[in-house]
């Protein structure tokens, strides 16, 4: 196995597959400071994409998804070669050149956050990966998912840009909504640089909740309760925030949709009150 890209899934994908016993013979890049120490690190050569696909039969591409297509095309492949983005966002189509040059094209592509470039593999424990790819490699990948620690779900038939823009309402807007927090938290006159480490704990045992249970039974607060008071002094206190004041309604909204247990009456006042016009 070679790995072009050895960023932030990158580092991590390779010290997973490394200790999953896959054989990792080298680390393709551009040969940044970053990208020679991680190959040193793991005792494997740093060379370019070219030069690696001389030594491996099957590639994983994590660079940026910008970056997969031109550097797909610039590659001489070889008949046989398997090649795989990490790309949630992207089809088997920008690995073209794969495929006509004989190779089998495919994705793996885990739904998690990796932050860190030095790596954590340990990330991958109970991961979802969305893996597609012609056969024999769909199956290989499957497997592979299944090696670092986490299971596979098949995307063939997907719709690929949603199926990632669902990542990044569970991932990436999480922190919008940790930015949209923080300002209220601020414009309450509390001091800045508490916010993050006095919301996270709040934020994690959100997320322990919904791990855990159906959302609607996950739900606490406000709406939950049927509070139609608080939720009004909230809406009061937000006038200010006319761009915080819309996303509480759109979100609390949103919640609305949940099989919550609220009478019918409490419910609509609720909605009333959310879906009040608000400019963004
Ligand atoms: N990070 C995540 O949580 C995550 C999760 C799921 C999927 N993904 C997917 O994984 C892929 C990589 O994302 P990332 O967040 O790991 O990116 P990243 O941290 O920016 O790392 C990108 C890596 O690609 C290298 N690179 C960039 N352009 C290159 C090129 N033309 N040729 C060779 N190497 C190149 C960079 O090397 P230099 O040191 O030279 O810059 C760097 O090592 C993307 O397709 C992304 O959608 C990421």
């Amino acid at each position: 196995v070679a790995l072009i890209g050895a960023g932030r899934l990158g580092a991590s994908l390779a010290l997973g597959l490394a200790a999953a016993g896959y054989d990792l013979v080298a680390i393709g890049g551009r040969g940044s400071p970053a990208t020679l120490e991680f190959a040193r690190r793991l005792g494997v050569n740093a060379v370019s994409p070219s030069e690696a696909a001389l030594s491996a039969d099957l590639f994983f591409l994590a660079v940026p998804d910008i970056e997969i297509g031109p550097l797909a095309a610039s590659v001489p492949w070889r008949a046989g070669q398997r090649v795989v983005h990490c790309s949630g966002a992207s089809g088997l189509d920008v690995l073209a050149p794969v495929t006509q040059a004989g190779g089998l094209a495919g994705c793996l592509h885990p739904l998690q956050s990796f932050s860190r470039a030095d790596g954590e593999p340990e990330r991958f424990r109970g991961v979802t990966c969305g893996v597609e790819g012609e056969e024999p490699l769909g199956r290989e990948l499957e497997q592979m998912a299944a090696d670092l620690g986490g299971h596979a779900i098949r995307l063939e038939g997907v719709d690929r840009a949603l199926y990632h823009a669902a990542a990044v309402f569970s991932s990436n807007y999480v922190v919008a909504l940790m930015a949209a927090a923080t300002r209220a938290w601020e414009a309450a006159g509390l001091p800045p640089g508490a916010a993050r480490s006095a919301l996270a704990p709040l934020l994690l045992g959100a997320a322990g909740n919904i791990e855990r249970r159906e959302l609607h039974e996950a739900l606490t607060g406000p709406v939950a309760r049927g509070d139609i008071g608080t939720v009004e002094r909230h809406l009061a206190a937000l006038e200010d925030e006319r761009e915080l004041a819309a996303l509480y309604r759109r979100l609390g909204a949103l919640l609305l949709d949940l099989p919550l247990s609220l009478d019918g009456d409490t419910r609509e006042r609720l909605r009333a009150l959310l879906s009040r016009e608000a400019a963004l």
